[in-house]
């Protein structure tokens, strides 16, 4: 927390939204939609693809952010399974961006004592950009400040289909009935630790694109019309302020601050 603070200007108007923050009560979790690149592009008169590189600053910046703030865990959507369907060009110019990314940010991950994974089918992705993942997910394994989680050839209704093939795997070695299935047994079989307390998306759409559908039934959601390249720490404090400003219930009446357990 000290980090953080020593970064602000005294008396502007992150200092104003950051002593609004109790720093005990941040989200553990933090998820993020980020959207809106293409927009952000052609609003400069640039085509679609040139908001992607101006994407990844944003990427630097918000993991920088949440790392100095304590944040845990980060999951970023950074390429949907539905994001194949995008001209070839920009799903290329996806992987080549993602790859130099790896390449040049793990000195800085490892600065800031960031634990990288990535989450999503990652079978399908081609042996080279695996061999990044890989590379990268390796040089950060020992980190513990914060784990980021990115997300890739990543559908959170695959992830469902994936832990019940693991479950009814691992129910099979042991012997076990079907019937006796708990939610706890398909949570352990999800890519993810932990369920976000918190998903920010930009550029003000209000869907979950099916991004960690089982994981995200009692987190919070922030739309910011900012889009993605535009979002800065003021944005990001601005989501924070507000998240801590919600009544969480978890179907009940009075938030304690700790999820119910989930019923057998
Ligand atoms: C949405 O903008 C953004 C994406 C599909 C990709 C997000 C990827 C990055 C920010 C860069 C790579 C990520 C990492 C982790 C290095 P959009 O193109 O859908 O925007 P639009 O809705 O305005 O067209």
């Amino acid at each position: 927390m000290h980090e953080f603070e020593t970064l602000i200007e005294r008396g502007s108007p992150d200092d104003f939204l950051f002593r609004q923050l109790d720093p005990a009560r941040l989200p553990r979790h933090l998820a993020i939609i980020m959207d809106g690149n293409g927009r952000w592009a052609k609003r400069r008169g640039q085509a679609r693809i040139a908001g992607h590189p101006a994407g990844v600053e944003a990427v630097r910046t918000t993991v920088e952010n949440c790392a100095r703030l304590g944040i845990p865990t980060l999951t970023l959507y950074a390429f949907s399974s539905e994001n194949w369907r995008r001209p070839r060009l920009e799903v290329t110019m996806l992987m080549r961006l993602l790859q130099e990314c790896l390449r040049r940010e793990v000195p800085l991950l490892n600065r800031h004592g960031v634990r990288l994974r990535f989450i999503g089918r990652l079978e399908a992705l081609s042996a080279e950009i695996r061999k990044a993942l890989d590379y990268a997910v390796t040089m950060t394994a020992d980190n513990h400040r914060m784990t980021l989680n990115v997300a890739l050839n990543y559908g959170g209704r695959a992830e469902i289909v994936d832990a019940l093939r693991a479950v009814a795997r691992e129910f099979k070695v042991r012997g076990r009935s079907l019937d006796t299935l708990t939610e706890e047994d398909v949570a352990r079989h999800l890519y993810t630790e932990s369920d976000p307390d918190l998903l920010i998306r930009t550029s003000g759409e209000m869907r979950l694109s099916n991004f960690l559908l089982w994981q995200m039934a009692y987190t919070e959601i922030f739309v910011t019309d900012t889009l993605w390249p535009d979002f800065n720490r003021t944005h990001l404090l601005e989501a924070l302020v507000a998240y801590q400003r919600r009544s969480r219930r978890f179907g009940g009446v009075e938030t304690v601050g700790v999820p119910v357990p989930a019923l057998a």
